[in-house]
């Protein structure tokens, strides 16, 4: 019975966070609680050997100013450290040792009665440095990029191919360093209760993994530290691992047996939390119809000097399309940066964009259709593992975007289209993501009064977890939606992993699933011992569970109210825990896809760009919430939009320092730059890759957004524009 899964239902937090209602990390307050402010780093790499506090501590309210000398005990070792998405390498710990290897590294932290007081005090401590030799500068630094990961297996001989072929296409693509900005700043309060205990708001995706990370930190045992973030304002991958804030805001709550609240500017949020600066070189060799002969992919992208982050950049081409000879490479450059982050898509959002925009440009030299060279190229199989997919409706994505967009009246040559002073472009490209799931454990509680509370540690991220746990639990349990409560993102809670890497939609529900399936068979086995029950003689496996009743499969109507079962059980509660453990069935590729089309306007004397249309195709299995879902992919298409126009963190490489780290100069989209999205969920039946049929949505929406820009725009002007954002001053 599904009278939920698959509809528009509007958010059941929705009213909650409309209100004020809703609150987020940096809003729960305690008695006594003070406030924590952070000193950063002015130089990328060095040592301090003076750290002078004593003008901030005269300051009337300060309690104290907490550095490396004077800070609680930290663990020492890196295992402490590394918390459940933590890359290989030594992690690294705030306020640990005189050690700068970061511009923007918190060194001291002020805590004072008032937030203001302890801003204020902050300038007052002095620091001197003995500063080192440094590098920041991905392109400088291109030739010590150093091989990562095992490399790929190639298929034939790529090299040869290409040299061979009679088409070729070969470029580097430059996607900058982009900074997360989300609406909720990096914010903990740190609760020191009564007895000891703290309980942790933080502002994060997983609070098992935050949890479990200040126990190794501080050394604390499970039932000493509750994290909660029962809200969390936008996150994308930021708040995945624990950022520093809720280490310091823990360690000040230990050092001054206090409840503590660390929040950071936004532009101290530029300090970490970043999509790393990659260059990504294309090769492309392909025959006059358009069929593939090599394709070759090398990254190179930055990760600090402690820590190896990569994500798959070069694995998408190598899976998308038919080609008999291959080559990938991924390389990381060891930078006086922070170590780089998550950030939608991470891997897919940028290797993709070089991709789809190097198969654009092929398309042009072929003079083909960029749909159908990227037919020419199909491939019904995962072309790195040679496996089928679990569904794959990628055609029908090409073909359904296409008709909604109008492709079939696009001038295919450049600058053909145009609209008073402003040229019009027509831009498409492919998105692909995986299909990813994760062991998590739901408990639900069914009392008497037909009303069940269903709880997980899941984080809701905005993405809409509450309402589709709330959805399923209302199907399979045959209640109105009014009827479930849901509680998440609180440590005590059932297990669950960081809320990332889509995989929480089909994760949960089938925890949920699982779990109201036992509540099932319990009322099933109480309603057949009633006394002259009528379903006495039916199999627990043929009754469901529909509008508060335990009802006959069969067309006898026989049916038995869950109230009255309980009732007469004595029952006042029943409750069910089931962690759901999925078998990885390597026998065939899971992934979700896209095709995005956009329309760009460019005012042919100023430069100025506007993305006035944009669809998007998703073939992602079964969508849970057609709402919440298509809110997902628009929010996504922004975030598109912005990387193909907007974002760029800049920095001096003189002083290794962020020039930009602001929203008046990290431009990110606003209302203004937004028109028309349309989004078109395709049908993609999948009975293979579990029960429901659910994929998992919000990533694949931003992959192939930017490239839909970028090829759009060379549509318009004739001009291609290699080096991400396309701003304007590359067009004049
Ligand atoms: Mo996502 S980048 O796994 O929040």
């Amino acid at each position: 019975m599904n009278a939920y899964v698959g509809t528009p239902t509007s958010r059941v937090d929705g009213r909650a966070k409309v209100t004020g209602a809703a609150k987020y990390a940096g809003e729960f307050t305690a008695e006594g609680l003070v406030h924590g402010f952070v000193v950063e780093a002015t130089i990328p790499r060095g040592r301090i050997v003076r750290l002078d506090t004593g003008e901030a501590l005269k300051v009337a309210g300060v309690l104290d100013v907490l550095t490396h000398t004077n800070r609680p005990s930290l663990a020492d070792k890196d295992e402490a450290w590394k918390d459940e998405v933590a890359p290989e390498g030594s992690p690294f710990r705030p306020l640990y040792d005189d050690l700068i290897r970061f511009n923007g590294q918190p060194i001291a932290l002020v805590v004072a009665e008032e937030w203001e007081t302890a801003k204020f005090a902050a300038t007052l401590v002095r620091i001197d440095y003995e500063q080192d030799g440094f590098a920041t500068d991905l392109e400088a630094e291109r030739g010590s990029a150093r091989e990562m990961d095992k490399p790929h297996e190639p298929r034939g001989d790529a090299k040869a191919a290409l040299a061979a072929a009679p088409l070729r296409h070969e470029a580097d693509y430059l996607i900058p360093t982009e900074h997360h900005n989300p609406m909720e700043l990096y914010a903990t309060t740190t609760v020191w209760e009564s007895d000891g205990k703290l309980t942790v708001y933080d502002k994060t995706q997983g609070v098992q993994n935050v949890q479990k990370f200040l126990c190794g930190v501080f050394d604390k045992k499970p039932e000493e530290i509750r994290v909660l973030s029962p809200y969390v304002g936008g996150a994308f991958g930021s708040g995945l691992r624990p950022q520093y804030q809720v280490v310091l805001a823990t360690l000040a709550a230990l050092a001054l047996k206090r409840s503590v609240r660390v929040v950071l500017t936004r532009q101290q949020m530029y300090g970490l939390g970043y999509r790393p600066m990659t260059i990504e070189h294309v090769a492309l060799g392909a025959r006059p119809d358009g069929t593939l002969d090599a394709v070759s992919h090398e990254a190179i992208a930055v990760t600090s000097r402690y820590e190896d982050f990569s994500r798959n950049d070069t694995g998408w081409a190598e899976q998308l399309y038919k080609s008999p000879n291959s080559h990938f490479s991924h390389k990381l450059v060891d930078l006086d940066v922070s170590t780089p982050c998550d950030m939608r898509a991470p891997g897919a959002a940028t290797g993709v964009l070089a991709l789809e925009c190097a198969m654009d440009e092929l398309a042009v030299a072929l003079k083909l259709d960029p749909i159908e060279l990227r037919l020419k190229c199909y491939s019904d199989r995962d072309q790195s593992e040679d496996l089928p997919y679990t569904s794959k409706q990628l055609r029908e994505c090409y073909a359904r975007g296409a008709e909604a967009f109008g492709w079939a009246r696009r001038a295919p040559a450049p600058r053909s289209m145009r609209d008073g002073k402003e040229l019009i472009g027509w831009g498409m490209a492919t998105g692909v993501w995986e299909a990813l799931q994760m062991p998590v454990a739901v408990r639900i509680v069914l009392t008497a009064n037909g009303h069940a509370e269903v709880s997980c540690a899941a984080s809701d991220i905005g993405t809409g977890t509450y309402t589709i746990v709330a959805q399923v639990a209302a199907d399979a349990l045959g209640l109105p939606i009014e009827n479930i409560s849901v509680r998440l993102a609180d440590s005590t809670l059932p297990q669950a992993p960081v809320e990332g890497g889509s995989w929480m939609a089909a994760s949960s529900a089938h925890a949920v699933l699982g779990a109201a399936e036992d509540i099932r068979q319990e009322l099933a086995r109480l309603a057949k011992a009633m006394p002259g029950s009528p379903l006495a003689n039916l199999d627990a496996a043929d009754v469901t569970l529909v509008d508060g009743m335990i009802a006959s499969d069969g067309k006898d109507g026989a049916a038995v109210s869950i109230a009255d079962v309980m009732r007469h059980s004595k029952l006042e509660r029943i409750e069910k825990e089931k962690l759901n453990q999925f078998t990885e069935d390597k026998s065939h590729a899971r992934n979700t896809h896209s095709a995005v089309f956009a329309e760009v306007k460019v005012d042919e004397e100023l430069g100025v760009i506007r993305v006035t249309r944009v669809v998007s195709a998703v073939a992602a299995g079964r969508i849970l919430n057609t709402k919440t879902g298509r809110s997902q992919i628009m929010g996504s298409v922004v975030w598109g939009i912005g990387m193909a126009l907007h974002e760029e963190t800049m920095m001096d490489h003189r002083f290794g320092r962020i020039m930009n780290a602001n929203i008046a100069e990290y431009h990110i989209p606003v209302n203004a730059d937004i028109h028309d999205i349309d989004v078109i969920f395709v049908d993609e039946p999948d009975s293979r890759i579990n029960r429901m049929g659910i994929k998992g949505l919000g990533e694949i929406g931003i992959v192939g957004v930017p490239a839909a820009i970028a090829n759009a725009v060379y549509h318009a002007t004739g001009k291609r524009i290699r080096r991400f954002p396309i701003t304007l001053d590359k067009l004049l």
